[in-house]
């Protein structure tokens, strides 16, 4: 009975639930109109087969093909699914007509329209339909651009335009969107790059582009809190890894032009899922933590140049069920934590050179050397030739502005052969063969430099290799106005990248032919080089001869430092204001820091920088920075057609034991030209002005006050005065023995910066009490003999 009592009552539910239904839903006959108009302009669908005048539309059983929801008398969702690959519709269809048409459902929310044979591009007349939410017109044959009119539907969630044959480039209205959470433009032809204002959309979670031809930068993502999902698969983007937040779940990179490393913060993505950055030109170490994060399942780096060491004991994340490393140039151990094969794990790493049993791996050195060629760009000897004739023709017009920045002096590369040979071999004997046995050690010692001097506050990025597209869209292709200057080591351009940054790019054409691998132990010293006062490398670039790979082209990134040289802050013109007395010490401070750091911040270390006061540059702060030092690089290419090079490495090879002390010369030279403010340009003058300085030393201090630069005769205490003449005449011993150390001098032009900073406060006091301000407490001035 209770079984009956139940059943009659479910029966009396459906019933009032069905007789409720036909009464609330009977929709507004302007509604089924429309439809009916819909099922004739899309040519009868078979899927629309069943509809006619009388189809009570909001009743339909919703289907995987139809859905139509209705909300009261209005029809709020409209989903129609053709057969896959439906072909296009015929000439009279009109997509026009059908806009007009779905005007008419004037709540329509969400709308899909997929494989229906569409075709045509998309009209303004979009924009009436204000109430959409969502639209899904993938698998059709729209084409053209997206309308402008679009950016009315503020309401947007979703626009999804996959599969298609959409062009042009993304208008910039698409950062207008204010609750937009989904974009899917896959597979169409969009091209160009993306706007900025992708960036706007805060509340996007998806981003699909794959299957275009878009290219350049990824624009700054971060805005962009909870982007999730990512996928520019199939395009030409790159070359910097985008920047974006971590939450995502999965990005897709695949097969695009990404060159620049993967940054280790993506070892923070804890959402992270799935990673796919597969076929790109990615170079550099790979970042271990890939196989640790988090979440990670996916893991697919497959044809890039990653290099890296393996080894067994290395942590994975165990929810890997893919993960793929094949063809790059990963040396080492296969992961025991990847090989178990208890899960269900697909694993490649065939074409690294790895340790693994099967075949399919390289030999070691082949690793090595693509390592060592990666950042390729290729350039045939003719294109050159092109590239001098418009060189020549700007210098010929042009304005040197910029005084040679780094002075290639080689004997360093000398000194470290020299020292392992030093009896049985004479000095001069310098081989390409040589250099391989040196670089090692070299480089080894390089790892010496403490972290704090390798990062400080440099406030500059990390080293890393640039591609010859970039440095000429930096440059707008090494075009006259991006021309600085020429020095016999090769041009300066000045040239500014994507992110804005401003850099001066050395450019090195190589007289001699060799491969990359020998140039690397250099790079990589370089890129060690790194300090406050010294005008730091940010990375370079190979350009290679087709026929042999050699390098034809070296260029040497480094930071721009804006502010002109020393020398235009002292002794030239009446440009700028001069320098005050207590910021030259504070400049001669930063220069011997800078010394002191290429001698003892980097074993061995670099001396004989052959500095002068036209390549210490000074920065937006009005810190010094030296530009030119000894670059231990390119010894056949340059060193030996510089007569000035080789003779003075002789000299200084003879002298080895004292060969910090030809710095601490240039540097009284340096001094010398900032006490006085007079250019110093031959050894003449040179001698002169500092027999001038030595009298008065000896002199009184009257003497000395007239003898140094006006503009700092007053503003100078007479006991840092005395001081930095001291300093300044003994670097300029003749007696190279006699000549402090870096570090001596680096304590008393310290001392000389206290005693001044004490007498700029007493006088201020002074001038209200008018009593001589007494000096401060003295220690002696430290200058050790060695
Ligand atoms: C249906 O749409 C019309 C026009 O937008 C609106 O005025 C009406 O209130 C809607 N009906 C319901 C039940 O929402
Ligand atoms: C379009 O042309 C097809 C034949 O190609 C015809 O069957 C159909 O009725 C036409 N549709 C309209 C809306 O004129
Ligand atoms: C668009 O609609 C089709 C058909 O309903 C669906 O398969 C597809 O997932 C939709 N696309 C998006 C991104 O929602
Ligand atoms: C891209 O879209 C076209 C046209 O809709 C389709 O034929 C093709 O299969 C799609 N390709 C991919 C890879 O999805
Ligand atoms: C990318 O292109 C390949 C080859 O043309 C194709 O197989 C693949 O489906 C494309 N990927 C996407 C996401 O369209």
């Amino acid at each position: 009975m209770a079984k009956g009592f139940i059943r009659q009552s479910l029966i009396l539910l459906l019933l009032v639930v069905s007789i409720h239904c036909s009464i609330s839903v009977k929709l507004q006959s302007s509604q089924v109109e429309a439809l009916l108009r819909v099922q004739s302009i899309l040519n009868f669908p078979s899927v629309l087969s069943s509809w006619n005048k009388k189809t009570k539309f909001c009743n339909l059983e919703p289907s995987s093909s139809v859905t139509i929801v209705c909300y009261g008398n209005n029809v709020t969702q409209l989903h129609i699914c053709g057969d896959k690959g439906a072909p296009k519709l015929p000439h009279n269809f009109s997509i026009g007509s059908l806009v007009e048409t779905l005007v008419k459902l004037p709540s329509l929310k969400v709308l899909t329209l997929v494989s229906l044979g569409l075709w045509g591009s998309l009209p303004g007349k979009i924009e009436q339909m204000s109430s959409l939410e969502m639209l899904n017109v993938s698998s059709n044959f729209l084409s053209g651009n997206i309308p402008e009119e679009i950016s009315s539907l503020t309401n947007l969630q979703g626009i999804v335009l996959d599969d298609n044959a959409f062009n042009g480039e993304i208008p910039d209205i698409i950062g207008s969107f204010p609750v937009l959470n989904a974009l899917s433009l896959r597979n169409n032809s969009f091209d160009g790059l993306l706007p900025k204002s992708l960036s706007k959309l805060s509340g996007l979670r998806v981003l699909t582009l794959a299957n275009n031809q878009f290219s350049g930068e990824v624009p700054d993502l971060r805005g962009i809190k909870n982007l999730e999902d990512l996928d520019l698969e199939n395009n030409s983007f790159g070359p910097n890894f985008p920047q974006l937040e971590n939450k995502l779940v999965s990005l897709i990179l695949r097969n695009n032009k990404f060159r620049s490393g993967i940054p280790a913060e993506i070892g923070s993505y804890y959402q992270l899922k799935k990673l796919d950055v597969s076929l790109n030109k990615f170079m550099g170490p790979l970042p271990m933590s890939l196989l640790s994060i988090p979440s990670i399942n996916y893991l697919n780096i497959a044809k890039n140049k990653f290099t890296g060491t393996l080894s067994k004991n290395m942590a994975c994340n165990v929810a890997l069920n893919f993960v793929d490393l094949s063809s790059n140039l990963l040396t080492g151990d296969l992961p025991d934590c990847l090989v178990s094969k208890s899960k269900n794990r697909i694993l490649h790493y065939e074409g690294n050179c790895l340790n693994a049993p099967d075949d399919g791996q390289h030999q070691y050195s082949y690793c090595r050397n693509e390592a060592l060629a990666a950042g390729i760009a290729t350039s045939i000897k003719k294109r050159d030739q092109k590239r001098k004739a418009i060189l020549a023709s700007c210098i010929v017009g042009g304005v040197l502005v910029f005084a040679v920045l780094i002075v290639m002096v080689f004997w360093l590369f000398r000194r470290v052969n020299a020292r392992k040979k030093l009896d049985a071999q004479p000095p001069r004997v310098i081989s390409e063969k040589a250099s391989t046995g040196y670089t090692s050690k070299l480089l080894c010692d390089a790892r010496y430099i403490s972290q704090t001097m390798k990062l400080g506050a440099l406030g500059i990025p990390a080293y890393r290799t640039f591609s010859l597209e970039e440095l000429e869209i930096a440059t707008n292709k090494f075009a006259s106005a991006a021309f600085m200057g020429e020095g016999s080591k090769g041009q300066m351009y000045r040239g500014q990248l994507s992110d804005g940054s401003l850099v001066a790019i050395r450019c090195l054409k190589l007289k001699e032919n060799h491969p990359t691998e020998y140039f690397m132990p250099h790079i990589e010293l370089i890129s060690k080089l790194r300090h406050r006062h010294l005008v730091s490398a940010l990375g370079h670039c190979f350009e290679y001869y087709l026929e042999d790979s050699s390098v034809s082209r070296l260029f040497l990134v480094f930071e721009y430092v804006p502010n002109g040289t020393l020398r235009s802050w002292i002794s030239a013109g009446r440009a700028r204001r001069k320098l005050t007395w207590s910021q030259r010490i504070a400049a001669s401070i930063g220069i011997a820091k800078g010394i002191e750091f290429l001698h003892t911040g980097i074993t061995p270390g670099i001396f004989s920088n052959n500095l002068r006061i036209t390549d210490i540059l000074m920065d937006q702060n009005l810190a010094a920075k030296i530009s030119s030092y000894n670059l231990p690089l390119l010894t056949e290419n340059m060193g030996m057609d510089t007569n000035g090079a080789s003779t003075r490495s002789k000299e200084v090879y003879k002298r080895i034991k004292h060969e910090d002390k030809m710095d601490i010369y240039d540097f009284g030279v340096i001094l010398l030209e900032m006490l006085l403010g007079i250019q110093i340009k031959t050894r003449s003058e040179l001698n002169a002005l500092r027999h001038q300085v030595q009298a008065s030393l000896a002199a009184d201090e009257a003497a000395r006050r007239s003898t140094v630069a006006e503009e700092i005769q007053n503003t100078c205490s007479a006991e840092s005065l005395k001081t930095m003449m001291e300093i300044c005449t003994r670097c300029l011993l003749k007696d190279l023995t006699l000549r402090p150390t870096i570090e001596d001098v680096l304590w008393n032009l310290q001392f000389a910066s206290q005693v001044q900073d004490a007498w700029q406060g007493g006088e201020s006091r002074s001038s209200r009490s008018s009593s001589p301000a007494s000096p401060p407490q003295l220690p002696k001035l430290r200058f050790t003999v060695h």
